[in-house]
């Protein structure tokens, strides 16, 4: 397991870090966002699927858990499960066909959901910073996710 602290100052750090992410991902991918509200878990969701060449705006899925985005160079499966109570509500909606999937699953409140994400689950915690734009981005990885190449891969290689 490999965790990385990265302290963003701006939105364009974040933005940065998503196109530094979004070059790791391959179909399978699952990216679990946590942190408090505000602390940018849409945020760099947006900015990752942007990065894949998503042209549709990511919008917060809050209402239907999971959004579908097919434009970019993999399939976005944008959740928000903080609404979700019990996991029956997640197999319904196919969440294990997301999962091993041919897209990139990007998952806000995953916390929520611990038991079922699967061993590949890149973590990214996001915290508020000391001023209004400023946060720091917590990465952990397990061994499976990284060559050591320095990019997170996940999923299928
Ligand atoms: N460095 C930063 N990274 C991400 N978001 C930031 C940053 N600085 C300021 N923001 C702002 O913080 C807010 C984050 O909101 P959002 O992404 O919806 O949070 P969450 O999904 O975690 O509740 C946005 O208004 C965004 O513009
Ligand atoms: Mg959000």
């Amino acid at each position: 397991m490999k965790t990385e602290t990265i302290k963003l100052n701006s939105l364009d750090d974040t933005r940065a870090l998503a196109q530094k992410i979004s070059e790791g991902l391959r179909p399978g991918s699952v990216v679990a966002l946590t942190g408090p509200l505000g602390a940018g878990k849409t945020a760099l969701s947006q900015a990752v699927a942007k990065a894949l060449g998503v042209t549709e705006h990511l919008t917060s899925p809050t209402f239907t858990i999971v959004c579908e985005y097919e434009t970019g160079r993999l399939p976005v499966y944008h959740f928000d499960v903080y609404r979700v109570h019990d996991e029956d509500e997640l197999f319904e909606i196919g969440f294990d066909e997301y999962i091993h999937g041919k897209g990139v699953c990007l998952i806000e409140w995953a916390d929520l959901i611990e038991d079922l994400l699967p061993e590949n689950t890149v973590r990214i915690r996001l915290e508020y910073g000391d001023s209004e734009d400023e946060r720091i981005c917590t990465i952990t990885t397990a061994d499976s996710c990284d060559d050591g190449s320095g990019y997170i891969f996940t999923g299928e290689r």
